[in-house]
């Protein structure tokens, strides 16, 4: 000890404990050395991205366009006597807020979120003046000239025959209330499908998963719940796969349902539901990864976490590895994406039929960890941003030639009258400056940011309008 003291430097460190001090100096610069490491892979990481979205911006300067911020200045009428009980039942203590309004059947300023027939999106007449506008919460009808009805929907492209596929609830029937207390409900008619090359003109495929009319004990007995319908093509078996949320009035049988067709058209033989993992499963959705693997996402737990867990290679069952995800977060209609070797996700909240706020998710392992980056919607106003305006995540569709950039498909929910629920379509850009994240990483946000612009009418940039 005493050798060494000798030979130690007194103006080395401003302590007298010796080789004690040292090592913690030791592992204090390590601990900086690695700060300084995991800072320098952050910034080049952004920088990296910055670089591409300035390479994308120049290749796409219609980008530009689908990220002009919009704003809207809704006056919300002054408050009544009278308000429908669904409104008032809601939020009794606050004051009127943009939220209430949309709730309340009655609102004077329903048309604003749910305009009526004369405004509708027509293919039939707007098609030849090169329209081709999506003006989100419109009544949205087919070549037929009848409402869309592709409720909780998904979307297929189907390489083979160029064409997109647009499967959802078919919810043309009366809403009522199965029990006092029971969600309003829509009897199942099935599954609708719709058929474009340009992602706007949709011609009606019929109802390619139907209700079963008198088997009570059937999954699909008009009775029970079947919502979010979403298909994926097999390359091994080459059949086309449908899952989706099967359920009882009560929302308490909880299972994930399977039903497979030859034709991305149907019709599709169901196969049967199950409780995946031996877990509830409520709102959900599949993701097909580049590698051909499929994963299932859902609600568990009482929707206060997401499960994933991939699919066997058919697609037709689930296998039993499965991660916990977004534990205690209570989200559910997950979208999911992929970009760069990174996956994202949009998420609602859980308030039942009413609209709430987005949250966008990030990962680099599709089975996690996933981190929660903040709400991605832009524009409107701040009532809008905070109620996915007034929507509830369902799909996010790749644009195919725009890196970066992809269609957000959401339901405005018509509680008062669930056929008449409306799309709102958005924009969803990845990049740009980066988010106010809700978890920090060493005060760094590590994803670039995912941005859905509010826009009161849009169109896909006109390469793609063929
Ligand atoms: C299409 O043209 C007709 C007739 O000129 C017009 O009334 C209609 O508003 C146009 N639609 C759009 C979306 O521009
Ligand atoms: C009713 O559906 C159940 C469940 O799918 C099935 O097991 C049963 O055979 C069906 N009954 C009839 C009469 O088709
Ligand atoms: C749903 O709940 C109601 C009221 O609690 C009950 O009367 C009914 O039998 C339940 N139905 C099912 C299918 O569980």
């Amino acid at each position: 000890m005493r050798v060494r003291n000798k030979y130690r430097k007194p103006t080395a460190f401003p302590c007298n404990v010796g080789s004690r001090c040292s090592i913690s100096a030791v592992v204090w610069s390590l601990v900086g050395f690695l700060l300084l490491l995991q800072f320098y892979s952050l910034v080049s990481r952004r920088n990296e991205v910055s670089r591409d979205i300035t390479l994308r911006m120049s290749r796409h300067p219609l980008v530009r366009e689908l990220e002009q911020v919009e704003e809207e200045n809704i006056q919300i009428p002054p408050p009544r006597g009278k308000r429908s009980p669904r409104a008032a039942k809601r939020r009794p203590k606050r004051t009127t807020t943009l939220v209430d309004e949309f709730l309340d059947e009655n609102s004077q300023i329903r048309h604003v979120f749910f305009p009526d027939m004369k405004t509708a999106i027509n293919p039939l007449k707007d098609a030849g003046n090169g329209s081709y506008y999506y003006y989100p919460g419109r009544i949205w009808l087919d070549t037929e000239g009848n409402p869309i009805q592709a409720h909780g929907g998904g979307m297929l492209y189907d390489e083979r025959s160029s064409t997109y596929y647009w499967y959802g609830e078919y919810k043309d029937g009366p809403t009522y209330h199965a029990y006092k207390k029971g969600a309003a409900r829509v009897d199942i008619i099935g599954v609708g499908c719709y058929s474009s090359k340009d992602l706007w003109t949709w011609k009606n495929e019929g109802i390619v998963l139907t209700a079963e009319e008198t088997n009570e004990t059937h999954d699909l007995h008009k009775s029970n719940v079947l919502e979010r319908p979403k298909v994926i093509y097999n390359e091994n078996t080459g059949k086309y796969v449908m899952w989706m949320h099967i359920d009882d009035a009560n929302y308490t049988k909880a299972a994930v349902g399977v039903a497979v067709s030859d034709y991305p058209t149907g019709p599709f033989d169901y196969l049967g539901s199950q409780n995946p993992h031996g877990c509830e499963s409520r709102d959900m959705t599949i993701f097909k990864d580049d590698d051909g693997v499929a994963y299932l996402v859902y609600s568990s737990e009482d929707n206060s976490e997401l499960h994933i867990g991939p699919l066997t290679k058919d697609y037709l069952d689930v296998k039993p590895e499965m991660r916990r995800i977004l534990v205690g977060q209570h989200r559910e209609a997950p979208a999911l994406f992929k970009y760069r070797g990174t996956y994202y996700m949009i998420t609602s909240g859980c308030t039942g039929w009413a609209p709430n706020e987005a949250l966008a998710h990030a990962a680099d392992s599709i089975m996690g960890p996933w981190e929660t980056m903040g709400n991605p919607c832009i524009g409107g106003n701040k009532m809008f941003r905070l109620a996915t305006f007034f929507a509830q995540s369902t799909f996010v569709v790749p644009l195919p030639g725009i890196p970066g950039s992809y269609i957000f498909m959401a339901d405005r929910w018509n509680p008062a009258d669930l056929g008449n629920s409306r799309y709102v379509w958005l924009p969803l850009i990845v990049g740009g400056p980066a988010d106010r994240p809700f978890e920090f990483n060493f005060g760094f946000p590590l994803w670039p940011r995912v941005s859905i612009y509010w826009h009161r009418k849009w169109r896909l940039p006109s390469a793609l309008s063929v």
